[in-house]
């Protein structure tokens, strides 16, 4: 395996190289499954946890952070790469922080909301290991951690169903977008085992499934603290 390829490092360099396709991409709503499931799913399970404050990790553009300040919750969103953050400040709705997991790992952040978000944004190793660490001090009493990702046994493909590093790819993005970031693969036994692990009880799972394709466009797990 190539360390260079396949890092956390490797990673941040990419979405640096991406973000402004990815702010039109987003903004411009081109991601299918996003406007047709995953976008609406993520905010149905925050709204499920009744939160007064949340922490959008990975925030990317802002959108998030964004559409819960219009339902009067107060957000952080905090993304490593300086273009999105600027991009998230110009739209405004939010406190926007750029800051990586390594250094939210470290205690760098100080903040304390009723839930953790990450959508679709865990993609590393380290770096993943390294936030789910840091979760219960940046969380209430009662806090609910809720991911959005990718759902293992679809987006597995071929490969065997075990974690590992795998190539990114922008198939189905436009022609804008290059370097595709890698990703670290784990299947839903090592999601929840990271959950379990770092003081987590699984509160909740969820599989939003496509309309179309009648397949799970992606997972939700929220975790709680006691
Ligand atoms: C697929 S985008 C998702 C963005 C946003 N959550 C959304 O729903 O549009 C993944 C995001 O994770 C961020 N990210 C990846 N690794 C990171 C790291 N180590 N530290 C901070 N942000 C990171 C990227 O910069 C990118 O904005």
């Amino acid at each position: 395996m190539n360390k260079d390829l396949f890092s956390d490092a490797k990673i941040i360099q990419s979405w640096c190289k991406n973000a402004m396709p990815w702010t039109v991409a987003v903004r411009e709503k081109q991601i299918e499954s996003r406007k047709q499931i995953t976008d609406q799913a993520i905010i149905d399970a925050i709204f499920s946890c009744s939160p007064g404050s949340v922490l959008d990790i990975g925030c990317g553009e802002g959108w998030l952070v964004r559409e819960l300040a219009a339902n009067n919750i107060n957000a952080v969103g905090v993304d490593v790469v300086p273009t999105l953050i600027e991009e998230a400040k110009c739209a405004g709705g939010g406190d926007f922080r750029a800051m990586s997991y390594e250094e939210i790992a470290s205690g760098k952040l100080g903040v304390s909301v009723d839930a953790i978000v990450c959508n679709f944004s865990l993609l590393g190793k380290e770096s993943v290991e390294g936030v789910f660490r840091a979760a219960p001090s940046l969380l209430n009493r009662h806090g609910s951690f809720i991911v959005q990702t990718l759902h293992p046994v679809i987006a597995c493909s071929d490969l065997p169903y075990r974690q590992g590093w795998r190539e990114g790819s922008w198939t189905g993005f436009s022609t804008d977008f290059s370097d595709p970031p890698p990703w670290y693969f784990r299947t839903l036994e090592s999601w929840i085992k990271l959950f379990v692990d770092n003081g987590f009880r699984l509160r909740e799972m969820r599989e939003p499934v496509h309309q179309k394709t009648q397949k799970p466009a992606s997972v939700i797990f929220i975790g709680g603290l006691g």
